[in-house]
């Protein structure tokens, strides 16, 4: 979601801090703000847009000062608007503050602040964390005081990090992200390592319910009842510096491309988990799958590869959904939970109802620093590096290799995995996409796109769909072919679209039928299959491939075609517009 950004050393503070929210700039906003303590005061500057206009236009990077604090907003509270931007500054204007998430009982505390003389600007749930902790500094005038308050009075999830008129920063967090970097010339405290690795490789997980005071004598940290804390320093991979964009227009091609390699990375994953994996989940009591978006779609195709090559019945369930059928889980099961980031509050949320229960999480994740690898009895990397487009790509074909792997180890190689024979299919897709630049024009004016698939096919069809409506903004919907004559066949005439996923194998004859169908109807059918054929006005080839495994290769002919589209419709695909990577609220 947003990103937050602290600063507290021997540079000037603004620049590493308006370079940090940039590095953070594919999580998702829609606003920017820096705040710097120089000369006795704290300045603040903000603005709607991304960080190079907000920049331009307010200068943040030229705010004075050694110490400062930065944001960027995905608004969950208030119009998108300069005053709701952060940094907040209390009325007083004495503390500062930026937040990442969301304050519950914001409405109950801003009414009580209000009635003892504070002050409100903004329409922002965060506003109250600026007031609330001058209420609590000028009642007690000791600011680890006022931070221990502040807390134990707000609720929701949430990581702060607030800049004091002395200039002591200090930040806490409650189920969101915050992570602290040690380096040679200052600290950094931030929602994610990209806002910081470039100075620094020397970081503490700060842990739920602690807060860090920061000041030119060093750090300190304590839980919300006060007891100081002692933390390990851990240093992050190098490869998290590795958020380049090399010879790619954007990074999600770069990543579209990546995947040949990346598929075989996450095939070669850490033996240990995926044994202790697979034996958790042949003892268990029933088994669940979870994850939101991409997420869940890999969690459907390893329901199709559970039942049929493992004989075990796994119920797919969206994440945010859990909430809703709380007494699904019982002792002795598995939930496994899919997340590209480990951070998605829906399936943290999921997470911790099943672990209520008495059942034990696998995790397939991508960042193994995040809260959901905290969450697990077991931990399987994705090993695919950092993702940057907001899109998912190389993580969704990095989830299915680990979710093949864990179902062909429990039989005992029944499936027949060829992850060298999948890469070469994928560059071959890849070294010619004239053809799918070609079919991306088309889409420029088109409202409506229908993606067939069935059995196994189905999943990537809805993924196919999500990645469509992401990057395009254009309505696209995945459908089973099946259920076509049952009411979507309405839809069809001469302006549709339908893409429709038809390999050569046990769905191959219905598929074409329902590709005639709709051809019948007037609308225009774009065939991905290994097999040409005249119901198809337009054919995207794909290679033939052990039946099980076309679902690899068939996914990235589509996230080209929607990277193209996005092109042609002027989409940034990097960051499509009202969305976020890494989505930390429910
Ligand atoms: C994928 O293209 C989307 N950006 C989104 O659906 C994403 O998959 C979802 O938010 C889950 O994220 P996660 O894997 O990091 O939990
Ligand atoms: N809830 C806050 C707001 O709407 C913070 C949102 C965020 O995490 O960016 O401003």
């Amino acid at each position: 979601m947003c990103s937050i950004i602290g600063y507290l050393g021997i540079n000037p503070a603004a620049p590493i801090i308006v370079k940090g929210l940039k590095r953070m700039e594919y999580r998702g906003y829609d606003s920017v703000g820096v705040a710097t303590f120089s000369d006795n005061q704290i300045v603040v500057r903000k603005g709607v847009g991304k960080v190079i206009e907000v920049n331009n236009q307010a200068k943040l990077d030229q705010l004075a000062g050694n110490i400062g604090i930065g944001h960027t907003r995905w608004a969950t509270h208030g119009m998108v608007t300069d005053v709701n931007a952060h940094p907040h500054p209390s009325s007083a204007g004495e503390v500062a503050i930026v937040h990442n998430g969301i304050i519950d009982n914001y409405d109950e505390l801003k009414k009580n602040l209000q009635q003892k003389g504070y002050t409100f600007k903004s329409q922002t749930d965060s506003e109250v964390i600026a007031n609330l902790l001058q209420y609590h500094h000028d009642k007690t005038k000791d600011k680890k005081k006022s931070i221990l308050e502040t807390v134990n009075h707000l609720k929701g999830n949430y990581a702060f990090v607030a800049v004091f008129e002395d200039g002591t920063l200090a930040a806490a967090r409650m189920h969101e992200p915050l992570i602290l970097g040690i380096g040679k010339d200052g600290y950094f405290i931030s929602s994610d390592v990209l806002g910081f690795v470039e100075h620094t490789d020397e970081v503490i997980y700060l842990d739920n319910k602690e807060f860090v005071m920061i000041d030119s004598r060093g750090i300190k940290i304590f839980d919300f009842d006060g007891n100081p804390i002692q933390h390990q320093i851990t240093k992050v991979s190098k490869e998290f510096a590795d958020v380049y964009k090399g010879e790619f227009a954007h990074f999600t091609l770069k990543e579209i491309s990546e995947q040949p390699k990346t598929i075989a990375n996450a095939a070669n994953n850490t033996k240990l988990e995926l044994d202790l994996a697979a034996d958790f989940v042949k003892h268990a009591r029933s088994l669940y799958i979870t994850g939101s978006g991409t997420s869940y779609n890999a969690a459907l195709i390893a329901k199709f590869l559970f039942s049929r090559f493992a004989k075990i019945k796994v119920e797919p369930v969206i994440s945010s959904e859990v909430q809703f059928s709380p007494d699904m889980f019982e002792p002795q099961s598995i939930l496994i939970a899919i997340s590209q980031s480990g951070e998605s509050a829906d399936v943290l949320e999921a997470v911790k109802f099943a672990k209520n229960a008495g059942s034990k999480i696998i995790s397939i994740v991508n960042i193994m620093t995040s809260s959901l690898v905290q969450q697990s009895a077991i931990s399987i990397g994705l090993n695919c590096g950092p993702e940057i487009g907001v899109a998912a790509t190389k993580s969704f074909t990095s989830q299915l290799a680990v979710l093949y792997k864990i179902v062909d180890k429990i039989c005992g190689g029944c499936i027949g995995l060829e992850f060298d024979n999948i890469s070469e299919s994928i560059k071959k897709i890849l070294s010619d996409d004239s053809k799918i630049q070609e079919i991306a024009k088309k889409f420029k004016d088109v409202s409506d796109i229908y993606v067939l698939g069935r059995g196994i096919h189905y999943p990537i069809a809805s993924e196919a769909s999500l990645k469509l409506k992401e990057l395009t903004y254009i309505h696209a919907e995945g459908l089973p072919g099946g259920e076509l004559k049952h009411g979507p066949l309405a839809l069809m005439d001469s302006n549709s679209y339908v893409i429709i996923i038809n390999p050569n194998d046990s769905t191959y004859n219905d598929t074409l039928t329902s590709a005639r169908e709709i051809k019948a109807r007037g609308a225009k059918v774009i065939g991905i299959s290994d097999k040409p054929s005249d119901a198809y006005d337009f054919w995207i080839e794909i290679p033939a491939i052990n039946e099980a495994l076309y679902p690899f290769i068939e996914i990235v002919p589509i996230q080209l075609l929607a990277y193209y589209a996005a092109l042609e419709k002027d989409a940034d695909p990097d960051y499509p517009r009202n969305l976020a990577k890494s989505v930390t609220v429910k």
